[in-house]
């Protein structure tokens, strides 16, 4: 029996690796050095990102072999949020190596970095769900503390082995949430990165926990830590149980679009495709031990942005009978601890490291509306039983249910 399930995604001349693992084998999928494209699998030129299945760590996982012959080793557990049709189209690219398990997982973790051997550890693995997190906080102090815990002691047990020139090079860095800074009223500023924390929910207290670790990692055993916290994302490949999926999968579903409350909550939304810009330039350039606060000055009502999704689907598929989208919102029961509004500013990220995201709001929500109206595959795939459980559970069986 084997514990893991390895994918390959290089054709070609590879193999696996048989690893020990508490009492259990699994497998790691590993390429050969490969001359003629000039890649070394095994050497100082690859990355490794956790939760490269996800929303966004498989945007940058794209975006990085888009725009770089550096491959890269994505570590991830493929829990519900998991998803490897995001990635189908790396099938046959040497430059992706995919590894099924768990950041938690000491022993896998410590082969597959003396295995790959990489100049930087990309951590995205997270819990991500607030909803979520308020029905069963257990699985996200599981992944994003003892998880970011033990992933951080095996860096540092790597790190700590490097060669001198190596290790002054390598970096790891930590993709956290805004959400750490808890709540703005209408008039406070924006939050910076040097605002106190104060997370309201238990994903948000996790995320801070991971945070705060991966300081003391930097500060305590010199680790070279950078760590952004970016506020809400929004793009192709998003999990349709967050706000701006849900109401594009619903909408054409004929379903209630549930706001919560009154729906006049603040969120600060960037397009998935410039918060991985970002973490390119930070781990590019970005300065030992600091956090960078990544937004795009997007502050937006709910409310606001259901209206503008269901206006773009009344112009871009609009419906037989006539009638607007919009006459499908519907206004649930709160989230309960529901933060008021979230604000980022970015102008250290823009003044110290030259970033600017390239999608105005408007430019952004268009193409996500065509990119879900354009993969109704993805969407279908994605809306297992699992999927249908938990719709069920958050909103009962009419309100929320997008299948
Ligand atoms: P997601 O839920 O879409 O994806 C998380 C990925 O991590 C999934 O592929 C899942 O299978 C994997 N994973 C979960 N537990 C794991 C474990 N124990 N070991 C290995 N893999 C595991 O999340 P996302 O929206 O892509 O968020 C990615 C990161 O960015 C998270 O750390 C999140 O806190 C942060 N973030 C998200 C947003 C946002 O708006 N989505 C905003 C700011 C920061
Ligand atoms: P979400 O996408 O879950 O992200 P986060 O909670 O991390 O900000 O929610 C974004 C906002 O949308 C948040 O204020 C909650 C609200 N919301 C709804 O009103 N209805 C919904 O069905 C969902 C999922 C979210």
């Amino acid at each position: 029996m084997f514990g893991f399930c390895p994918i390959l995604h290089g054709g070609g001349e590879g193999g696996y690796t048989d690893l020990p693992q508490s009492g259990t084998r699994f497998l790691v999928a590993y390429l050969l050095v490969n001359d003629n494209q000039g890649l070394s699998f095994s050497g100082w030129f690859m990355i490794l990102v956790t939760g490269g299945a996800g929303f966004i760590g498989g945007n940058f996982v794209l975006d990085w072999l888009a725009g770089s012959s550096e491959p890269v080793v994505n570590v991830d557990k493929l829990t519900y949020a998991g998803n490897l049709d995001t990635l189908s189209s790396l099938q046959g690219n040497p430059g992706h190596i995919f590894v099924q398990a768990d950041i938690g997982d000491r022993a896998v973790l410590d082969a597959l970095l003396a295995q790959h051997k990489p100049r930087a550890v990309i951590n995205f693995a997270a819990e991500s769900h607030v909803d979520r997190s308020i029905h069963g906080p257990e699985d996200f102090i599981q992944t994003n503390v003892m998880g970011t815990f033990r992933l951080l002691e095996s860096v540092r047990q790597y790190w700590s082995a490097l060669p001198a020139a190596e290790k002054e090079a390598f970096r790891f860095l930590h993709v956290s949430t805004d959400e750490v800074y808890g709540s703005l009223s209408q008039t406070d500023p924006a939050f910076s990165e040097t605002n106190r924390y104060e997370p309201n929910s238990p994903y948000s207290a996790s995320k801070a926990a991971s945070d705060h670790l991966v300081r003391a990692w930097h500060h305590t055993y010199g680790l070279p830590v950078l760590t952004t916290n970016c506020s809400n994302n929004y793009g192709p490949y998003h999990f349709p149980e967050k706000l701006i999926p849900l109401m594009i999968v619903n909408a054409l579903a004929g379903k209630p679009l549930p706001v919560y409350g009154d729906g006049m909550q603040i969120r600060d939304w960037l397009y998935v495709k410039d918060h991985c810009s970002a973490i390119r330039r930070v781990l590019e350039a970005g300065k030992l031990g600091e956090t960078y606060n990544v937004g795009g000055w997007n502050e937006k009502p709910n409310i606001d942005i259901v209206h503008t999704v269901c206006a773009l689907l009344d112009e871009l598929r609009p419906k037989a009978d006539g009638s607007q989208y919009a006459t499908q919102i519907t206004y649930v029961t709160d989230r309960p601890g529901h933060d008021r509004r979230y604000a980022i500013d970015a102008r250290k990220l823009e003044a110290e490291l030259g970033w600017k995201p390239a999608e105005t709001f408007e430019s952004g929500i268009r193409k996500t509306v065509q990119w879900y109206l354009a993969n109704p595959q993805w969407v279908a795939n994605v809306q297992s039983g699992a999927y249908r459980e938990w719709v069920g559970k958050q909103y009962g069986t009419t309100a929320g249910a997008a299948q």
